[in-house]
């Protein structure tokens, strides 16, 4: 996980690259290279008289071994690329590993207005009207690496602006098949089109009927910029992820014409999340995915990491895959309409986070609760923030939960049973239970660890002041039963996470039964 401190522009002959590689960079105070003028430099000659006298071939070369040394520079940087660059894959790979590739891209005609006769570029031929239109076609699969796609259609100084908005602050997770951003902005929903694949000409949206005003402003800012755009509204909730929502939703992308370079919107809460990321790793045996969260928990949480899937009957998230959307696009402006009960249990995931790494979040908590329990955008976009950064963190390093992911589910152990032993409904949120589960695994933690008992008095300073874990009655008896069900909880062997100190989680601690059974009555109001 990284900030965004790389950014690379692509695109055909007369998209604007250094031209805008070089307001971008202004606009920063980064600075802005342009790989051909570097080759220049360094060989004394000029690209195309290069690739007149040596051959295309050659000057790939040079090409590639000049944007490694670029690469390699310290500090951050807006590089304006070659237009052929991008056709060679160690190009790609690169590109893709190391920055955040935008894809310049304007309409033809525009394209070569701006070119004119093309007299200095030799890869266009005699016939500049002829050669972008059969460039387009040949780089369209080359293009779409692409992290984000810009119109330059309108003047340099707005594409600029544009490019800057949507990688300002943004997180990069690095993944070994692909790095993706979360973006986190007041106005991000008008630019979730920016993140789709380079050539998808369809969206299936999915979205929750709770959101309707933002549906109808994704749907018309989709629209307006040319994708074919089908909406399914659903009623977000645990009842929509069954295997037959998602088998009607996979036949009514099917009705709607999506082929594999379209893309699944998903527009709502964690359930929404989980099941468009199914559908759209299923479709197709995979299709592109974007996801726009709507609720506070699946900002901080659901929404990051790529584990998708439905429940069964024999209990919850128990069919699915591990899909990586192609980015997670947090507008905090639509929390406006969360009601406050679930909107507060999400606090319970930001307090674990100051819990179990050594953050800026402990600050912001302690500073700034009631600013954030208000809603108060700069407030919740800071926090949204720093928690994506620290779950894409933890993920980025352990994809398919191997080892360190483990430390997200602090306060679960106990969690989990509770919500099993509430029934899995609006008796009990995950949050809330999550909360009690963490109050628990503290009281754990001091006792089995030395935890000092200051931390974790803190984080149940923290929870009561959201209002979480305060009226949970259940009997400790029956809660125990369900974790006695899951083997790895209770007992001597495997099992728990707990703190050394706050910020120093450990996985897999051994907790005796009766150890357990004493932090359950201490949390559990009878
Ligand atoms: N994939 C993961 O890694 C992961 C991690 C944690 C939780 N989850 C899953 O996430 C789900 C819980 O997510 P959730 O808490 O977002 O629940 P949710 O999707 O059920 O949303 C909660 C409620 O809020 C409504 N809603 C959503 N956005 C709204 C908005 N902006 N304004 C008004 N109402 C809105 C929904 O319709 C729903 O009624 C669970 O199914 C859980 O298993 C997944």
């Amino acid at each position: 996980m990284s900030a965004v401190r790389r950014i690379a522009l692509v695109g055909l002959p007369g998209s604007g690259k250094s031209t805008i590689a070089r307001l971008i960079a202004q606009r920063l105070g980064w600075d802005a290279v342009d790989i051909d003028d570097e080759i220049a430099k360094t060989s004394g000659r000029s690209p195309a008289s290069i690739i007149t006298a040596d051959g295309e071939a050659a000057f790939r070369d040079l090409e590639l071994i000049t944007l490694e040394q670029v690469l390699r520079r310290p500090g951050p940087l807006v590089i304006a690329c070659g237009g052929g660059l991008i056709t060679q894959a160690a190009a790609r790979r690169l590109l893709t590993g190391l920055a955040t590739v935008v894809w310049l891209d304007a309409a033809d005609d525009l394209l070569i207005g701006r070119v004119g006769d093309g007299a200095d570029r030799p890869m266009l031929g005699r016939s500049v009207a002829a050669a972008i239109p059969q460039l387009r076609g040949t780089r369209a699969r080359a293009h779409q690496v692409a992290h984000l796609r810009v119109s330059t259609g309108d003047a340099p100084e707005g594409v600029a602006a544009r490019v800057i908005a949507a990688t300002d602050g943004a997180i990069r997770i690095n993944l070994a098949e692909r790095a993706y951003h979360v973006e986190v902005r007041p106005g991000a929903l008008d630019d979730v089109v920016l993140h789709l694949p380079g050539g998808a000409t369809r969206v299936a949206l999915l979205a929750d009927r709770a959101v309707r005003p933002a549906t109808e402003r994704l749907v018309a800012s989709l629209r307006s910029s040319g994708i074919a755009t089908t909406v399914f509204q659903v009623p977000g909730g645990e009842q929509l992820k069954t295997w037959a929502t998602a088998g009607r939703l996979l036949a009514r992308l099917g009705t709607a014409g999506l082929q594999r370079n379209d893309c699944v919107v998903a527009l709502g809460g964690g359930t929404v999340g989980d099941v468009a990321g199914f559908v759209a790793a299923t479709y197709l045996r995979g299709i592109a995915w974007v996801n726009v969260p709507t609720t506070l928990l699946a900002m901080v949480d659901s929404g990051i990491g790529g584990k998708t899937g439905v429940n069964l009957t024999r209990g919850k998230n128990l069919a699915g895959a591990i899909w990586q959307p192609r980015a997670v696009i947090c507008d905090p402006e639509v929390l406006a309409t969360q009601d406050d009960r679930s909107f507060r249990s999400a606090f319970a995931e930001i307090v674990k986070y100051s819990m179990i790494v050594d953050t800026s979040l402990v600050g912001d908590l302690d500073g700034n609760l009631d600013r954030l329990l208000r809603r108060e955008s700069d407030a919740l976009t800071a926090a949204i923030r720093e928690s994506c950064a620290i779950k894409a963190a933890i993920v980025s390093g352990d994809e398919r939960e191997a080892g360190n992911r483990a430390v997200l589910n602090y306060g679960h152990t106990v969690g989990h049973a509770l919500e099993a032993a509430a029934g899995f409904g609006d008796r009990l949120l995950h949050g809330e239970a999550v909360a009690v589960g963490m109050r628990a695994a503290g009281a754990l933690s001091v006792q089995v660890l030395g935890c000092p008992p200051g931390d974790i008095a803190w984080q149940d300073e923290m929870i009561g002041r959201c209002g979480l874990a305060t009226t949970t009655v259940f009997d400790p008896g029956r809660v125990l039963d369900h974790m006695r069900a899951d083997k790895k909880a209770v007992g001597d062997r495997l099992g728990w996470v707990l703190l050394e100190a706050r910020g120093r989680p450990r996985t897999g601690v051994p907790v005796p039964e009766h150890a357990v059974a004493g932090a359950l009555d201490a949390v559990l109001a009878r």
